[in-house]
C-alpha cells in the first residue's frame, strides 16, 4: 500500500520503463493501491500484468512519436497526476560500459547513452507535462543518480552515465522553472533511487555493503515517500530515497 495522501483521490498514474527492476517495483506498488484508479505502463518490452486498473503500451525513448503517442493514450480518459520515469541506461551486451578512464570513452557509446538517460526523459517531459492534470498536486519525477553531482565526484570515471545524469538534473530545473509559470501546483524532481539490486547496478555490487543496496520493492517504497511528500517549493530539486537534497 503506497501513501499518495497529499494528491487527490481516483490517481491516475504513469509509469515509464515499467519492465525494469525499479520500474515494476513501481507498478506493483501503485496497482495495490487502491487510491490509485488507473495506471499506464511504458516499455519497449511488454509484461503482461492481469491487474484491472493496468494498462500496457510501447514506449521507445529514442523515437518521439511512440512518447507523444504514450502521452495521448494516458491521458484519453482523464488527465495525469504522477508521472514516474524509470527508464536508463548504464550498460548493455554491446558497446556500452561505464568508462574507467578518458581513454575508454567511445562517442557512438556516449551518444546513445545521452540519447536514453537526458534526451528521453525530456522528451517525456514535453509531451506529459501539458497532460498533468490543472486542479490540485501534481508531480513529474525522473530517475536520476548521485553520480550526476558535479560536486559529489570524487572518484571520477563513469563520464557518459555521469554526464547524461548532470543533464537531466539541469533540464529538470530548467523544465521545472518554465513549468511553474504554466502551472504552479505542479511539482518537477529528479530523484536517486540509492544502489538498488537490479541489472543495472548488478556488475558493480561487490564493493557495496547489504545493508547499502536496497530491494527494489522498497526503494520504490522510498521513493514513494519522498513523492508523497514534495511541495511546490522542491520543484527543480535533486533528491535522494530519504528525502535529502544532493547538490548539483
Ligand atoms: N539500480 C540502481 O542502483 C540505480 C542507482 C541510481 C540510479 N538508478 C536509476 O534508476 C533508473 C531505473 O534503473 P533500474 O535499476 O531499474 O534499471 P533497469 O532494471 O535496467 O531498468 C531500466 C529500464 O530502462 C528501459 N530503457 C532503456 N532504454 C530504453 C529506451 N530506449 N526506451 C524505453 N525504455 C528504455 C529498459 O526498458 P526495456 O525493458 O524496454 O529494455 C529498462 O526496463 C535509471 O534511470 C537508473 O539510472 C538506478
Amino acid at each position: 500500500m503506497t501513501n499518495l495522501s497529499s494528491f487527490s483521490s481516483k490517481l491516475n498514474v504513469v509509469v515509464i520503463g515499467s519492465n525494469g527492476g525499479l520500474g515494476k517495483a513501481f507498478l506493483e506498488a501503485f496497482e495495490a493501491d487502491s487510491r490509485i484508479n488507473s495506471i499506464y505502463a511504458f516499455s519497449r518490452n511488454t509484461t503482461i500484468s492481469k491487474n484491472h486498473k493496468t494498462q500496457y503500451s510501447y514506449i521507445d525513448l529514442e523515437n518521439e512519436d511512440s512518447i507523444k503517442a504514450a502521452a495521448k493514450t494516458s491521458s484519453s480518459v482523464s488527465k495525469i497526476d504522477l508521472v514516474i520515469v524509470a527508464t536508463g541506461i548504464l550498460h548493455n551486451e554491446k558497446n556500452i560500459k561505464p568508462e574507467k578512464s578518458m581513454a575508454q570513452i567511445d562517442p557512438d557509446a556516449m551518444r546513445a547513452v545521452i540519447g536514453i538517460n537526458t534526451i528521453g526523459p525530456i522528451m517525456i517531459a514535453k509531451h506529459f507535462l501539458p497532460k498533468l492534470r490543472r486542479d490540485s498536486k501534481t508531480v513529474f519525477a525522473a530517475l536520476s543518480a548521485r553520480v550526476g553531482s558535479i560536486n559529489d565526484n570524487r572518484m571520477g570515471g563513469w563520464a557518459s552515465y555521469r554526464a547524461s545524469k548532470a543533464a537531466l538534473n539541469m533540464l529538470i530545473k530548467t523544465v521545472a522553472i518554465e513549468q511553474k509559470r504554466l502551472l504552479p501546483e505542479s511539482i518537477v524532481v529528479s530523484l536517486h533511487p540509492g544502489t538498488v539490486d537490479t541489472q543495472l547496478s548488478q556488475p558493480f555490487q561487490k564493493n557495496v555493503g547489504k545493508s547499502s543496496l536496497f530491494k527494489a520493492s522498497d526503494a520504490a517504497n522510498n521513493l514513494i515517500k519522498v513523492v508523497n511528500n514534495l511541495t511546490i517549493d522542491d520543484t527543480g530539486s535533486f533528491l535522494a530515497w530519504d528525502g535529502s537534497s544532493i547538490e548539483y
